[in-house]
């Protein structure tokens, strides 16, 4: 028996989980689910990242302790990945006391071998990014990656000496081309460790400034660094958190991981601090960290202050867990970064879901109905078809050359999810064509009619295999339809040969029509298109007038504009609306400061500040973007005088 562990990064506990957090995990979900069908002994982990500055912070906000709020902020990720399907053997929560104890217990190794060292340090500082920065890399006394103010620090601290671990690690690397994928971001990291010279790392953190992290073992007044900390979770797992093996199968250890997939902004976290951590200590590397793309929305990052976060909620509620489970894989390369939208989404649910493969199942059924009372005929061999039948058959068999297993599995094993998705589509499509070719509703002869009707539902027999990973629910109900009465992942396990041809009985099985696997969604042209669910959602969204006076609008009259530096979106704007303000807007690609100057504008007065590259804001400018993306501020229809309420 094979082992297979798989992890996602653990995600920051304080965080509220949108589409990029659900599409790493999903993405573990279909490997792990993939490699159980296998009948590899699996560990799948995810879990959540909660020391740190910033949950320290919140909980105080909130008069909690952090461990409260930790507590508290976890379950809007267990309840996600319920909803999600996904099938975690483990959660971790590096506030686990025996995840503590191993981060210790590596901190007192590598401190005991002389691979720490204590050092006066001054460095810039970014406090929500939790990071140091050097003079060179800081942009105008802001961090590089998040644009807010950094500060300048000076203390003592403890490093790990990572620099000795460069030429090891370039070496390493290069001699293994699959260890960081894709082959882009392999070739970034390589270029960055081979033109850089590598620091040394601060592992620590003086406890008068952060208490909330576990303590360095060899001293008291220090916390861990939180991805010193955080890292460690793929080892500690594997000591605590692992299914009990069972005791014939003889799988010993789930370390060192298969995959850790990671979102692209991590990776140089995972390639040189966590793969040096573990050379220190002489441990193996994980096989393979593969960086994958971003999700953006409206063509941007998503974030809170733009408003364009993808809840994962509000689409499954609206279109379904395995439709957006099916669409994150289908639509971009895993690897490469894409834009969520709405219409995409429909357009795959309409054509490959709702047309392709509902239907096809939808029709094999009723025909199966209609000349067989719903009884799946036997197959009579001899009537067999060159480029009909022998055809589709090869497609299943193991040993043909055009059996999609060999290219589905490589495909998987690679992390190609699209194309696995786009083969098995194109079996799908392959089995409209071959309904309308065969034309059942002529055929005269028995034994033909039967065949056909065969061939069908043992295509879809299989087909709900290969789909399994991706939409488990969606699987296990094409076998339902076609009457079996198994799991699908039970029935791999009892006997794996089930995915070729002819190797599971279905002749004589009552099939059992049920309700469309994907119903079409429809959208008016230029309307928003709302499902059931949504309209149920919106309901319950409806606001109190007491809930919308809060919101202080007022008219405003723009006095000057200028460009962010350094940012396409944003302009910094004085406004006057009774009293002058600073307003930052992400309003850069559609308009040029010029045109703004004196524009009489919508703007809201009473947000608390934010802080957008650093630059302070005090206020929302209100604006409108259509499906096609186009963006308008609003403007009034007469002239009044800025400082209006609006209501
Ligand atoms: N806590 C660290 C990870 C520690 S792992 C030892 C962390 N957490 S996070 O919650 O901020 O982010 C987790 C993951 O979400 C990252 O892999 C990140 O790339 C991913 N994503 C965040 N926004 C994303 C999109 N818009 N699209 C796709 N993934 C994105 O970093």
């Amino acid at each position: 028996m094979r082992k297979f562990y798989v992890t996602t990064p653990i995600y920051y506990v304080n965080d509220v989980p949108h589409i990029g957090h659900a599409y790493t995990t999903v993405a573990a979900d279909i490997l792990a689910r993939f490699n159980r069908l296998r009948g590899d002994a699996v560990f799948f982990l995810t879990g959540t990242d909660e020391h740190g500055q910033k949950v320290e912070k919140a909980a105080k906000e909130r008069g909690k302790t952090p461990q409260e709020h930790a507590d508290t902020m976890v379950e809007n990720f267990r309840k996600l990945w319920k909803s999600l399907n996904i099938s975690n053997d483990a959660f971790i929560r590096t506030t686990d006391p025996q995840h503590k104890a191993v981060v210790q217990d590596m901190l007192q190794k590598l401190w005991e071998n002389g691979e720490i060292e204590k050092r006066a340090y001054s460095g810039w500082y970014c406090t929500p990014d939790e990071r140091f920065w050097t003079e060179k890399e800081v942009v105008n006394n802001n961090c590089p990656e998040c644009g807010r103010a950094v500060e300048h620090i000076q203390e003592e601290n403890y490093f790990f000496l990572m620099s000795k671990y460069q030429e090891r690690l370039i070496n390493y690397i290069e001699g293994n081309p699959s260890y960081i994928l894709p082959e882009t971001r392999r070739n970034e990291v390589l270029g960055f460790l081979k033109n850089n010279a590598l620091g040394d790392l601060c592992i620590s953190r003086p406890k008068s400034r952060l208490s909330w992290g576990i303590p360095l073992p060899f001293d008291e007044n220090f916390v861990t660094y939180v991805w010193f900390d955080a890292l460690t979770n793929y080892y500690s797992a594997t000591k605590y958190l692992s299914p009990t093996p069972d005791p014939q199968s003889l799988i010993p250890e789930y370390w060192p991981a298969n995959h850790h997939l990671v979102g692209k902004d991590i990776l140089t976290t995972h390639a040189v601090y966590w793969s040096t951590m573990l050379m220190a200590l002489d441990m193996p590397l994980p096989k393979n960290i593969f960086a994958h793309g971003w999700w953006m929305s409206e063509g941007r990052k998503m974030s809170k202050s733009l408003g364009n976060v993808i809840d994962p909620h509000e689409m499954t509620s609206r279109y379904g867990v395995d439709a957006l489970r099916y669409f994150l894989f289908r639509e971009v390369p895993f690897g490469l970064d894409g834009d969520f939208s709405e219409e995409a989404l429909i357009s795959r649910i309409n054509t490959d879901l709702a047309n392709d493969l509902g239907n096809l199942l939808s029709r094999a059924l009723t025909m199966i109905q209609k000349y067989r009372e719903g009884l799946i005929p036997d197959a009579i061999d001899s009537k067999d078809r060159e480029g009909l039948e022998k055809r589709i058959k090869a497609w299943f068999d193991a040993t043909s050359d055009t059996s999609i297993r060999k290219s589905y599995d490589d495909f998987l094993r690679q992390l190609q999810f699209h194309h696995a998705l786009a083969q098995l589509w194109k079996v799908i499509s392959e089995l409209n064509e071959y309904i309308a070719k065969s034309e059942p509703w002529k055929e005269k002869d028995e034994g033909t009619l039967f065949n056909i009707l065969y061939t069908l539902a043992e295509s879809l027999r299989i087909i709900a295999i290969y789909l399994y990973p991706f939409m488990p629910d969606t699987a296990n109900r094409i076998w339902q339809q076609l009457g079996i009465n198994a799991g699908i992942e039970d029935a791999m396990h009892q006997s794996p040969d089930i995915i070729d041809w002819g190797a599971y009985m279905i002749a004589g099985i009552k099939t059992s029509k049920g309700e469309a696997l994907f119903p079409r969604i429809e959208k008016a042209k230029g309307v928003k298109m709302e499902t059931k669910a949504e309209k149920a959602e919106i309901t319950e969204n409806l606001i109190a007038i007491e809930d919308f006076t809060k919101v202080e609008i007022k008219v405003g009259k723009v006095l000057s504009a200028e460009r962010v530096p350094k940012s396409e979106k944003l302009i910094k704007l004085q406004v006057d609306t009774g009293e002058v303000r600073q307003v930052v807007a992400g309003i850069g690609k559609a308009y040029a400061p010029e045109a703004l100057t004196g524009k009489k504008i919508i703007v809201v007065t009473n947000l608390k500040p934010a802080k957008l590259m650093g630059i302070e804001s005090h206020g929302m400018i209100l604006a409108g973007t259509d499906s096609e993306g186009v963006l308008s501020i609003l403007t009034l229809d007469k002239d009044i005088k800025e400082g209006a309420r609006v209501r």
